[in-house]
């Protein structure tokens, strides 16, 4: 395609008529693309094609500012800040729907029942056609185009006059800013498209887990989140926020006579909403009579923790719009609608206790004992307060009324405390009759809390194993010292050690240590090298010869380096690069053991934190045990005086690798670049020296050749090695 050539070329001698061409042609592309990759999940080319796209546009409208328009895919992200949100009265009104708050079967047969009776049909009259829908947790959002163009994007507010958002909802990529036109298209010159903005559980906990790590106010659920971001006065901040859309409905539409689409069913709509660009759920589908409906409500409830999305219930539309007019509407309910929800996501319950849990990488994490709770579909009397920070944001005290969230597969959550007078409001507010009593029951019972119940504080030694408990500068969490001491951070560590790039066990994989472990056949890293091989193939599904074949690739792996051995203890922050430097520095392990902060941070890239890390590590007692153990075992490796890094033949020189190389696996020629005082880097910038590309070499090499740094195969590799960067021509 030639044309596409032209398309990224430099744009700013293009004249007027010529700029408006590529133009039109680049926006529609990166439409189409968008619409790939947000919408059908199916991106059709990558990012850095889209991003190259985006900025040929954007340079463009910067070299002709009146070709700009609103709808460009480049004004999704606008900084403006808005004094405050506009209202909008709604052409057509946003109605609700009634809730049928009875979880059981019996709500889609009653409403079933209800239409039926209000539609005269004879009890044997074939069954009613609905269209079943999740009914998103999410909110209402009313998006009007006008000759296919997004003008306006509306909240619900009361259903008559809401407020003007259209800012934010252009940021939200699954939103057309415009629509097929013309022709066989149909989109009328009116068109309100109703649905739901939401956000993904996924981004929603991406979200939290960014704000809570630079301590900013974390959202209760994702509806929350979704609905703070539209509301926001900055789009700037709402970009941030990620948001999806469903579209479900319609409001405002050129009527029949003036041209409009004439649709027979609801279903219809949604197809032909799908295909001007809305997304619409894929659960969505036509049911016959109740007992589709009774099945619908049941798989989608079954499905729902695997959904990627909150819902709270599913929606019951009867699906013919001829009947939907003949049922109408009561107050500002229709009569064609059913809401059927499912039990909530959210429940109130009191604080008995906060314990303190040790995660498999020393993480302490507080987590709230609780009065049990069904949530979610389940029972809970366990909830993560995640950490400190949160515990003393969300105010949390043992004897507190708290919610607690379980949506999806996540561990449940406590997101925040309810004063003891609200407890009882808050269960009406959750719908269920029988929890505001209990709850008002428990508040009743409720003694006030104490002033002087203490606030909760983190244990300085870890509950599990005694270690001193330690929290770095700027991070939340608190951490457990004891690593391949502590119980809890056993099998971790012990696969660490085992790993590859580290003493390289093969066979000792996470079912072996699992087994081990739990079996208590090995408690700590010696034991491994003590393990015979009669306790080893008595091991479930463990033959003898496999059981030969981890005796002896523990005993291959006494005979080590010391950066692969500094590498497996597993000390926190010390990566291979860094067990390198600190072998290659320090000569031998005596000496790093012994070494004080301020020597540490002599060392190459060793900074305040991992010079810390270090100390601390072998500051503790049993952690030098296991090191002397582990040397009673067997291990051995070189040690030498320190050498010194500028009188290596390739020190200052920053390689990347990339590609399969013919002879050398990749991990072999980072260890001969490195052994040559090369540093090898993993990504291609302008301070890479070269580049060594083998067989299937992707974006690296085409960085390389865009920066022009020199590329070499495993020869030219060789020859760097052996001679130095002057045997290449002398680059570098
Ligand atoms: S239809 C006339 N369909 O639930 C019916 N609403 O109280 C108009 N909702 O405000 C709404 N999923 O925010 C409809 N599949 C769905 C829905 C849905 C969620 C929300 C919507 C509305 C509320 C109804």
């Amino acid at each position: 395609m030639a044309e596409t050539q032209d398309l990224f070329s430099d744009p700013a001698p293009a004249p007027s008529g010529q700029a408006t061409i590529e133009i039109e042609a680049l926006r529609a592309r990166l439409n189409l693309w968008a619409h790939q990759y947000y919408v059908q999940d199916a991106p059709s080319v990558p990012d850095a094609e889209y991003d190259r796209a985006f900025q040929a546009l954007q340079a463009l409208e910067a070299a002709h500012p009146d070709l700009v328009t609103p709808d460009s895919p480049t004004q999704r992200v606008i900084g403006a800040v808005m004094e405050g949100l506009t209202p909008v009265r709604h052409q057509v009104p946003m109605l609700s729907i009634r809730t049928e708050t009875d979880t059981e079967a019996s709500g889609a047969e009653t409403f079933d029942a209800r239409v039926r009776r209000e539609l005269k049909l004879a009890p044997d009259a074939p069954p009613v056609e609905y269209v079943a829908e999740p009914k998103f947790d999410g909110l209402a959002m009313s998006l009007r185009y006008e000759n296919g163009r997004l003008v306006q994007a509306a909240t619900r507010g009361d259903g008559e006059v809401g407020e003007d958002v259209t800012h934010n909802i252009r940021t939200i990529r699954q939103i057309p800013l415009t629509l097929p036109t013309g022709g066989e298209s149909g989109v009328p010159p009116v068109l309100e498209v109703r649905g739901e903005v939401y956000m993904r559980r996924a981004d929603f906990d991406r979200l939290n887990e960014r704000q809570r790590e630079a301590g900013g106010k974390t959202f209760v659920n994702p509806r929350n989140a979704a609905a703070g971001a539209v509301r926001q006065l900055d789009s700037g901040i709402a970009a941030q926020r990620p948001l999806s859309f469903f579209a479900y409905g319609l409001g405002d539409i050129t009527p029949v006579a003036e041209g409009g689409p004439d649709f027979a069913t609801h279903y219809a709509m949604l197809q032909q909403l799908k295909t001007w660009g809305f997304p619409v759920a894929a659960q969505v589908r036509t049911a016959q009579g109740a007992t589709e409906l009774v099945a619908f409500h049941q798989e989608v409830g079954a499905s729902r923790d695997q959904l990627p999305y909150d819902i709270d219930g599913v929606v019951y539309k009867v699906n013919s719009l001829a009947l939907q007019r003949q049922l109408g509407f009561v107050t500002r309910e229709p009569r064609w609608a059913v809401a059927h929800k499912y039990p909530a996501q959210e429940m109130v319950t009191r604080v008995e206790g906060i314990d303190v849990q040790v995660g498999r990488t020393g993480k302490l994490t507080p987590v709230a004992r609780l009065a049990p709770v069904f949530v979610g579909g389940v029972t809970v009397t366990n909830a993560t307060l995640h950490n400190l920070f949160e515990i003393r944001k969300k105010g949390v005290r043992v004897g507190d009324q708290v919610i607690v969230r379980r949506a999806g597969d996540v561990i449940p959550e406590v997101v925040g405390t309810v004063p003891a007078a609200l407890a009882p409001v808050a269960g009406a507010l959750q719908g269920s009759d029988a929890l505001a009593d209990a709850a008002a029951a428990d508040a009743a019972r409720h003694v006030p809390r104490s002033p002087y119940v203490p606030n909760f504080r983190m244990p300085r030694h870890c509950p599990i194993c005694g270690s001193a408990v330690v929290r770095e500068k700027g991070e939340a969490n608190h951490r457990c010292t004891g690593g391949l001491f502590c119980p809890a951070q056993r099998k971790e560590a012990i696969l660490h050690f085992a790993a590859r790039r580290a003493m390289d066990v093969e066979g000792l994989g996470e079912k072996l240590v699992d087994q081990l472990v739990d079996g208590n056949v090995i408690r700590t890293l010696p034991d491994l090298y003590r393990l015979g091989l009669t306790a080893l193939a008595a091991l479930d599904r463990m033959a003898e010869k496999s059981a030969q074949n981890v005796i002896a690739a523990l005993e291959k792996s006494k005979q080590t380096t010391l950066p692969r051995f500094l590498f497996g203890l597993g000390i926190r922050h010390v990566g291979e690069a860094t067990a390198k430097d600190l072998a290659r520095h320090f000569g031998g392990l005596d000496a790093i053991m012994a070494a004080s902060v301020e020597q540490l941070l002599e060392v190459n890239d060793v900074g305040p934190i991992v010079a810390e890390a270090i100390h601390t590590f072998f500051a503790q007692p049993h952690n030098r045990e296991v090191v002397e153990q582990l040397r009673a075992c067997g291990l051995t490796w070189q040690e030498g005086p320190p050498a010194e890094r500028a009188t290596l033949p390739l020190a200052g020189l920053t390689v990347v690798i990339t590609g399969t190389l013919p002879t050398l696996s990749r991990d072999e020629a980072k260890d001969l670049l490195e052994a040559a005082g090369a540093k090898v880097a993993g990504s291609v910038s302008k301070k890479t020296h070269y580049v060594v590309a083998g067989a299937e070499a992707g974006s690296k090499l085409t960085k390389a050749q865009d920066l022009g740094v020199p590329v070499l195969d495993e020869d030219g590799l060789r020859t760097l090695l052996d001679q130095g960067p002057a045997g290449l021509g002398g680059a570098g």
